[in-house]
């Protein structure tokens, strides 16, 4: 079992505003980084952002400012976003740092000294949008990009090639080896059958035809291709190559640490096939996982601003809170497939999961321990009602699943599980007829039924503590909870509270107007 965690976010493209499509990927990361970080284990999360290339040497024109200047404002966006979002990353890398080129300088010149890449010239199509080179085959004769359709460019020009067949035959090989390489399985097959059996060309590593980037050392005409620059952030903010190598050697060179990049559907190529070849090259071990998630789509295509359909995940923090939006994005699609953003299944999760199922279940059991018991939680006594066993061995089995479930990055089924147990509870409220308990004068049971019901509820509020990132503190206020029995080592064990005095609060989730909200949130779709 590794006892370390290194999971990173793809870094974004500063040449837009970013809309709740990159908010998803970063959440998901966050979730999985404060679920390790909770079980005490050593976690780093890494975002950033990818700054070079000929799209952003050409927005910055337009906008009329140097790359540098651009990219600087368009960063301070991506920041404040993950302020807003309660983002724990651990470190901001960004391309156009000293650090980053050392690193990606570094490796070139030594793909150049083993013969790993060799100087040729290239014919081709060039599609700006994906900063990507295409054959004239993968054009086709409308020539458009493959990709995003655009019209592509003709271009030929001198650039360095990476021997992509040198190492091909150790990364089908490793694929096979390790099945959680690259998951879920559909994506290698897709990798397989869609970029290697139809034969891997060696790829172009370098441009001549514009300058913001990072020079080749050994020939500064040439600067490196964005996304063997980019990947190499992974590495490059641990310090690699650099004097303080002390991260990397703990987060990446360590066998003991778990190696996670997360990349959306449209980026699995490179991460897949060319990074692990880069790391061959540079004689570094390969990241454990690459786990791809779906893309949130709009209107049935992905949401782009280039399309105009892109939802701004900033009013809707600001609107419904930080935590209705993260659980969201965590919940309603699962992750690793495609996932559709419509108004109307936003309103109805915050309302039927939140508001009504946890919030009015904390809100109901608060009340009840109120009136019963003068506002003193019962002490635990084991299970006395026919029904007390099934609450708390469901209980404990979440625990259990929500821990496999969340290792095993299936996010949106560990938070499923931890909803199954919510409902349980609530339902479990119906079973047990505590008013019933209380006219008939049963006392034992009704102390049972109340400590259950506050236990249930702190086992699933400690659980959900990596995707709500207010609530829970909320919760164990009106439960009383001190605060070391906050941490979550004491969630293995049921029936730690007994004794604690509640505090009636506000709802949780307030029930939201169906609607007006998504009359309200269908005015911030569209391009703004
Ligand atoms: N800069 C590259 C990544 C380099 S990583 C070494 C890039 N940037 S991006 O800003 O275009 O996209 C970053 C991530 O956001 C990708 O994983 C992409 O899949 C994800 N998403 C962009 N739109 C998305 C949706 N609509 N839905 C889900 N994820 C989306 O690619």
């Amino acid at each position: 079992m590794k006892n370390k965690f290194y999971i990173t976010t793809p870094i974004y493209y500063p040449s837009n505003k970013l809309h709740i499509g990159h908010a998803y990927t970063t959440v998901l990361n966050d979730v999985y980084a404060r679920f390790r970080r909770m079980q005490g284990y050593e976690t780093y999360f890494l975002t950033g952002a990818d700054e070079h290339g000929l799209k952003i040497e050409e927005n910055a024109k337009k906008a009329n400012m140097t790359p540098q200047q651009f990219v600087d404002k368009q960063v301070e966006g991506f920041k404040k976003l993950w302020d807003l979002l309660q983002i724990t990353n651990d470190d901001f890398i960004r391309t156009s740092e000293k650090r980053h080129h050392e690193t990606v300088q570094h490796i070139f010149d030594n793909m150049i000294k083993r013969g790993d890449v060799y100087l040729g010239e290239y014919e081709g199509y060039y599609c700006v949008h994906e900063e990507s080179f295409w054959t004239a085959t993968q054009v086709g004769e409308d020539k458009l990009c493959p990709e995003c359709k655009r019209p592509v460019q003709k271009a030929s020009e001198e650039t360095y090639f990476f021997k992509t067949d040198k190492y091909l035959d150790r990364l089908l090989n490793h694929m096979e080896k390790h099945p959680k390489f690259l998951t879920p399985i559909s994506r290698k097959n897709e990798m397989i059958n869609t970029f290697i059996k139809p034969g891997l060309e060696d790829l172009s590593v370098s441009r001549t035809s514009f300058t913001w980037g990072i020079p080749v050392k050994a020939n500064p005409k040439h600067v490196t291709y964005v996304w063997l620059d980019a990947l190499t952030n992974y590495i490059s903010a641990l310090g690699y190559s650099s004097n303080h190598e002390e991260l990397f050697q703990k987060f990446w060179a360590d066998e003991n640490s778990e190696i996670i990049h997360v990349v959306g559907a449209d980026i699995t190529r490179f991460h897949a096939i060319y990074w692990p070849m880069f790391l061959m090259s540079e004689g570094i071990r390969l990241p454990d996982r690459i786990f791809v998630h779906g893309l949130l789509m709009m209107k049935d295509s992905k949401m782009s601003k280039s399309r105009g359909n892109v939802v701004d995940p900033v009013p809707l923090v600001k609107r419904y809170g930080v935590d209705a939006l993260r659980y969201y994005l965590v919940r309603e699609t699962v992750f690793g497939s495609d996932g559709q953003f419509t108004p109307e299944q936003f309103v109805e999760r915050i309302n039927v999961d939140l508001a009504n199922d946890f919030g009015n279940l904390l809100h109901r059991s608060v009340s009840m321990i109120n009136k019963y018991y003068d506002g003193i939680v019962p002490q635990y006594k084991g299970d006395i009602t026919p029904f007390d066993k099934e609450l708390r061995e469901l209980a404990e089995q979440t625990v259990k699943d929500y821990e496999a479930q969340l290792g095993d990055l299936k996010i949106t089924e560990a938070f499923i599980s931890v909803f199954k147990l919510i409902s349980a509870t609530n339902k479990y409220i119906d079973n047990t007829e505590p008013w019933n308990l209380k006219k008939n004068g049963e006392d034992e049971k009704l102390a049972s039924v109340m400590n259950h019901l506050a236990n249930a509820l702190y086992v699933a509020a400690i659980l959900l503590q990596p995707v709500l990132v207010e609530a829970p503190s909320k919760l164990f206020d009106q439960l009383g909870v001190e605060e070391d029995l906050r941490d979550y080592k004491h969630v293995y064990k049921f029936g730690v509270l007994g004794g604690q005095k509640v505090n009636k609060g506000q709802p949780l989730f307030p029930r939201l107007n169906v609607e007006d909200e998504v009359e309200y949130i269908k005015s911030l779709m569209g391009d703004n």
